[in-house]
């Protein structure tokens, strides 16, 4: 039986995605790297560090800089994201997620937050759903990101339920990775392409709902 539901939340609670890929895109312009919507893909999940990395690796730059400038480049993009999400209001919740979290709680099932992101908890206040959430795992706190499945497990045990009891929610193929390797029922929301190793998938967030869920549990 479920008793809970752990969300990732860039690209599935509010379209943060977007705004990681603008910024992204933005500080690769700079340094003489293209990167475009299909290599995004890559990025999504995938925590601040590690995404400079593999944009580096695909400009063949992997080598250029030191670690300090390294540092300063991830800020640099964290800076022009943060400004990004400044005027983050409720009214960008993903369509249907405003439903789709307060059937959650009406049904008395746990809510979680596993987000790679550091900017995760100041979001979800900007959103004005922090109250809603009965724990977020700290990125910081993590030995391995997505798509090792530790995110998904902590999750679940913040909430005190076990691995069956939970679903996890993505839109990353690194998190749907996270999830499945947890040994967790996996939906994903996003491409076919993109969530072809999810147990199921929505093409957009107004399609999740309880009820379909946990009919295709049972199936
Ligand atoms: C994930 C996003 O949720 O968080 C990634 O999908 C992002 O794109 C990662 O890089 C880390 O986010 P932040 O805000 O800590 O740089
Ligand atoms: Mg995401």
């Amino acid at each position: 039986m479920i008793k809970g539901f752990i969300f990732d939340l860039d690209g599935v609670i509010t379209d943060t995605a977007e705004y990681h890929y603008l910024a992204w895109r933005e500080l690769a312009n700079k340094l003489g790297i293209s990167i475009d919507r299909k290599f995004n893909e890559q990025l999504k999940g995938i925590s601040r560090t590690d995404s400079l990395e593999k944009i580096l690796n695909y400009g063949g730059k992997s080598q250029t800089y030191s670690e300090a400038e390294k540092n300063e480049l991830a800020d640099e993009k964290n800076k022009e994201y943060q400004k990004l999400i400044q005027s983050i209001t409720p009214a960008d919740l993903l369509p249907g997620m405003a439903e789709f979290l307060a059937e959650i709680k009406a049904a008395n099932l746990k809510l979680g937050l596993a987000s790679a992101s550091k900017n995760g908890p100041f979001i979800l206040k900007r959103l004005g759903i922090a109250n809603l959430f009965d724990t977020v795992v700290d990125p910081e706190s993590l030995k391995k990101g997505k798509p090792d499945p530790e995110i998904f497990t902590k999750g679940a045990k913040q909430l005190g339920l076990t691995i069956p009891e939970c679903v996890g929610i993505e839109d990353a193929e690194a998190g749907i990775e996270s999830i499945n390797a947890a040994g967790m029922f996996s939906v994903g929301v996003g491409s076919p392409e993109a969530m072809r190793f999810s147990d199921i998938y929505v093409a957009k967030t107004a399609e999740l709902n309880l009820e379909m869920i946990q009919k295709q549990i049972k199936s």
